[in-house]
């Protein structure tokens, strides 16, 4: 089929690969001169492992092209998928303006019948919108269909989500569209729910605050666990072989962040109070999250006494491990916040420093240029990120390199009595410290 992606961002760019991949024809759309003259190059601007491997062989087999022009996609392509950033406003609403622009771009050219599929993550009734706005700038009086089919990927491992998703969601209220969209999806060969556009959207927000809501519930468990002297990761193993349960998404941390959690249960925060049924639970979903780096950093604090003047390592900057995704890192808070006090503090991540030279919160941070770099002479060593690079280190090289061998592991990468064995003072979440006896 010949399909069409505007906007090339993480979700435009990964999709519009994936699409090609299985065998369509993909136009992918960016308003970014630059971004598209770099694709075009061959250059990958976001790090996603196995990515740019898929993008060139697409590329070279003339399925997948990149161009600067809506009315290029639109003539060129049965479905026009819309996948521009929906950022969220200091008011906590979500801005929908790119989508309103594309919408209108879009039927300013729109010349015969076309399937506008919104797959940004966004507010219930926003397909109403986009119906609208399209009819209203439908210059030509062409036919079209709106499409809600909300995307579920994963960053650092989003061609396996793409290639092996769990569901398709369609909403859509025309069986034509409905058709089209099924022969979309064929070659992935999974379960396609078809519903009305408010439950495709809702489904999207519904499903990230439920994520989001098991990790608070683990997270507010691992404070009781550290009260009463219980391990987290065994009540998790617990309660996660109920298969009603499940243990994904109950590891404890420092919280979760990236740029769809924090934004998206914000979002339906929002949207819920707007309709006049408030989800106050999913805010004590975010009030818990939150609690999570304040106990962290209470816990160093505490060790540490005094932060001013400490030489602090810190290892992972991203919001997660196979990604240089940054944006809403609980890592880049806690570093803000130790400089703040007055830390020296010194970072390491595989894959996000580049982005993470560019804050200036954190401007004060040296950069070291490997994890046991980074530990030479630390005072204590922060792990914020789970990189299977640190699971992996000599450990008994870190303890030499460190001046006083403390660990601040918030993201329960260590075995406790292990690390007790090799001489750390070890904290982690939800499980007891251990000292060298
Ligand atoms: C998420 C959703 O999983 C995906 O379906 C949606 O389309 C986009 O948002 P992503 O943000 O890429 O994907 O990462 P995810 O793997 O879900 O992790 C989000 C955050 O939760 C990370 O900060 C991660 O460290 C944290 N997390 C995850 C935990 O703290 N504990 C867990 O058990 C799982």
């Amino acid at each position: 089929m010949d399909l069409s992606i505007i906007g090339s961002g993480y979700v435009g760019l990964v999709t519009g690969a994936c699409f090609a991949d299985v065998g369509h024809n993909v136009i992918c759309v960016d308003n970014d001169a630059r971004k598209i003259e770099a694709l075009q190059a061959g250059k990958i601007p976001i790090y996603e492992p196995g990515l740019e491997e898929v993008i060139h062989r697409n590329v070279s087999a003339h399925r997948l092209r990149f161009s600067g022009s809506i009315q290029e996609a639109v003539d060129n392509s049965q479905i026009v998928f819309i996948a521009v950033p929906t950022p969220q406003q200091a008011s906590g609403d979500v801005d929908l303006s790119f989508i309103e622009k594309v919408a209108r771009e879009i039927a300013g050219v729109l010349t015969d019948y076309r399937v506008i599929v919104d797959k940004s993550t966004v507010p219930v009734k926003t397909g109403e919108k986009v119906a609208e706005s399209i009819k209203r700038y439908n210059r030509h009086g062409a036919k079209f269909d709106v499409v809600s089919n909300p995307e579920f990927l994963r960053e650092g491992c989003a061609i396996g989500d793409l290639m092996h998703p769990d569901r398709i969601v369609i909403g859509a209220q025309s069986e034509r569209a409905i058709d089209l969209m099924k022969k979309v999806y064929e070659p992935f060969m999974a379960p396609i729910l078809v519903t009305d556009i408010n439950s495709a959207e809702l489904i999207k927000h519904a499903a990230n605050s439920f994520l989001a809501l098991k990790i608070s519930y683990i997270n507010a468990v691992s404070a009781i666990c550290e009260a009463s002297g219980a391990d987290v990761e065994k009540v998790a193993d617990g309660i996660g072989m109920d298969r009603r349960i499940g243990r994904n998404f109950l590891n404890a941390g420092i919280g979760y962040g990236g740029s769809c959690f924090p934004k998206d249960i914000a979002a339906f925060i929002t949207i819920s109070e707007q309709l006049g049924v408030p989800f106050n639970l999913l805010k004590e979903v975010q009030r818990i999250n939150g609690l999570q780096k304040e106990r962290f950093l209470k816990t160093i604090r505490e060790t540490l006494w005094v932060l001013r003047e400490k030489k602090v390592a810190i290892w992972g900057l991203t919001f997660k491990p196979d990604t240089d995704d940054i944006r809403s890192s609980v890592a880049i808070d806690l570093v803000a916040d130790m400089l703040r006090e007055g830390a020296h503090v010194t970072a390491y991540d595989p894959k996000g420093m580049e982005k993470a030279r560019e804050v200036k919160a954190i401007a004060e941070v040296k950069f070291a240029s490997s994890a046991m770099e980074a530990v030479e002479g630390a005072e204590a060593l922060v792990i914020a990120t789970e990189w299977s690079d640190f699971a992996n280190v000599d450990l008994a090289i870190v303890k030499a390199k460190m001046t006083t061998p403390i660990i601040f592991d918030g993201r329960n990468l260590f075995d406790p009595e292990t690390m007790r064995q090799l001489g750390f003072r070890y904290h982690s979440i939800g499980r007891a410290t251990v000292a060298p006896r």
